[in-house]
């Protein structure tokens, strides 16, 4: 297993890949990996020849205020995992190399990252769209995966590869759950035993409104309504019903519609969602 810290050195891993003919497959990470990664990272391997998993906590997308200090920092155990999953090279920048002192230069992607967690994390997709510009373009792989747990990351992802014409697909994998429903990510580790349980009020709710969807509730007031009451125990942040590309609110059930949600449960802040396509018509 590489271990790779400097973009340029990346890249020259990168071309040497390409000039052999073998396809990058790419999984931006910031570590504490669990089985939602190492699900990005078996779909990288089954598909793509050259294989890069990037491990870079990344501060230009937590507030002041936010977790960037308590976040779980756990390489050795990353790299195992890594390297079980059939990465060929971690590519994992120190924070100076990736913004030195003077660094100006900034990803905004409009409207798409206004709603949802970016209502409350007012810089967090600014601070996404940066990095992951910036290990595009150090990795410059064919594919990159990403986890559906953080639909809205996707669509800005999605939105900036294609406005920036970026030569890159963005492969948006399933969210991976624990056997009780829980969405995995990394942010669990800070539950108590009692928070967890509470914790499942998320999923448990998104679920139920599943259910309704697919018994032909269309109505958004009746399924946002029946989420709250779902999860009327914790700290709501949001909960929204929003269309599947643009991450507008949406009135009714149409085409692909995400319902996401968002709560603080102790000191940790959750996020969940379900993505629901209306049957087409036989
Ligand atoms: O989803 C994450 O872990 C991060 O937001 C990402 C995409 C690695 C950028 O730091």
């Amino acid at each position: 297993m590489k271990v790779i810290r400097t973009a340029p050195e990346m890249r020259a891993w990168s071309f040497e890949q390409r000039r052999q003919g073998r396809s990058i497959g790419f999984v931006p990470t910031m570590g504490a990996l669990h089985e939602g990664h190492a699900s990005l990272m078996r779909a990288a391997a089954e598909r793509d020849d050259a294989r890069v998993v990037s491990i870079f906590l990344n501060p230009a997308q937590f507030a002041p205020t936010e977790d960037l200090d308590r976040y779980p920092r756990t390489f050795d155990a990353d790299k195992a995992i890594a390297e079980a999953t059939g990465m060929e090279a971690i590519y994992a920048p120190t924070g100076s190399g990736m913004y030195p002192e003077g660094y100006a230069t900034y990803v905004n992607v409009d409207h798409v990252s206004e709603g949802l967690c970016g209502a409350s994390r007012p810089t967090f997709f600014r601070g996404v769209a940066t990095v992951v510009a910036k290990l595009f373009n150090a990795v410059l792989p064919h594919r990159a995966y990403f986890g559906q747990k953080d639909a809205q990351q996707c669509a800005v992802i999605k939105r900036m590869v294609r406005d920036l014409d970026m030569d890159i697909e963005i492969v948006e994998m399933p969210i991976v759950r624990d056997p009780d429903g829980l969405a995995m990510s990394s942010r669990n580790a800070y539950l108590s035993a009692a928070d967890r349980t509470r914790a499942l009020a998320l999923s448990r709710s998104l679920f139920a409104a599943q259910a309704m969807m697919e018994a032909g509730e269309r109505d958004a007031g009746v399924l946002l309504a029946a989420v709250r009451e779902g999860m009327a125990d914790i700290d709501i942040d949001y909960v929204e019903l929003v269309d599947g590309d643009d991450f507008d609110p949406v009135d009714r059930v149409a085409g692909t519609v995400v319902l996401a949600v968002a709560a603080r449960v102790g000191e940790t802040r959750l996020i969940d969602n379900i993505k629901y396509t209306v049957p087409a018509k036989a």
